[in-house]
């Protein structure tokens, strides 16, 4: 029996160069599912064609990201920076009427997909919050039952393992790193960025995960980013949200 695999995508940000690359890379795999952690929008130039390929995945389970919900108008901006304020602004203005629909109706975190698997924007207690260390891990260990949990919104790939000694945390870094949950351990995981990687390493990060064995796989894969870049500043977004694409920040 083939084994099972879901294909995990978080923080596309509008980049529709990284998402067809990764879909690209992809394209002869099945998945039981793709789970989408949020940040479809916001930053990158192409919004509209990147919601309309998202939704046109098959078995797709989303949770909803901060852009996302400031640019259909369920929040205010006023915790974005002057940058990410524009570009939401922008990016509203270019959502048909059905895409600003969609990200309207994408449901808030976290969600429980059944068989031990959760997935959330940013941490489990708040789709807001911000993941980053042991201690955030702890608390989101403590606030639901999961044996694994996807993570998006720090858009930086790494992995909290929580033994019987204690919670570890393992970076993952380079073209491929995996992470396995052994027998009565429990996984935070990040699948970093697909469109705006801040790691220091430009190219489009995702994951696939193997819910028999218990195994996550991160992989990265370079894409057009110039392009992509090309198209911000063609659009009169900010320039840095268009030049760090290119070192990865
Ligand atoms: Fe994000």
């Amino acid at each position: 029996m083939a084994k099972r695999r879901f294909l995990v995508l978080s923080d596309i940000h509008a980049n529709q160069e990284a998402l067809e690359a990764v879909l690209r890379a992809v394209s002869r795999r099945r998945y039981e599912g793709v789970l989408c952690l949020g940040d479809l929008v916001g930053y990158g130039a192409n919004p509209d064609p990147v919601v309309t390929r998202v939704r046109r995945l098959p078995r797709l389970v989303t949770v909803r990201g901060n852009h996302d919900k400031v640019v259909c108008g369920l929040a205010s901006a006023e915790n974005f920076n002057v940058a990410a304020r524009r570009a939401a602004d922008w990016t509203a203005a270019r959502l048909s009427r059905e895409n600003l629909a969609f990200l309207k109706a994408m449901p808030q975190g976290p969600k429980n997909l059944g068989d031990g698997m959760w997935i959330c924007h940013g941490s489990m207690a708040d789709e807001d919050a911000y993941l980053f260390s042991d201690y955030d891990a702890y608390e989101a260990f403590q606030h639901a039952d999961f044996e694994i949990c996807f993570f998006g919104h720090t858009h930086f790939p790494c992995a909290f393992r929580q033994t019987k000694a204690g919670i570890e945390f393992h970076p993952l870094k380079g073209e491929v790193a995996e992470i396995v949950r052994n027998p009565g351990e429990r996984l935070l995981v990040n699948p970093g960025s697909v469109g705006q990687p801040r790691d220091r390493n430009p190219w489009a990060s995702f994951g696939e995960y193997y819910p028999d064995v218990g195994r996550f796989v991160l992989r990265r894969i370079p894409y057009a980013a110039e392009r992509a870049r090309a198209k911000i500043l063609r659009a009169g977004l900010p320039e840095n949200l268009g030049n760090r694409l290119l070192v990865g920040t």
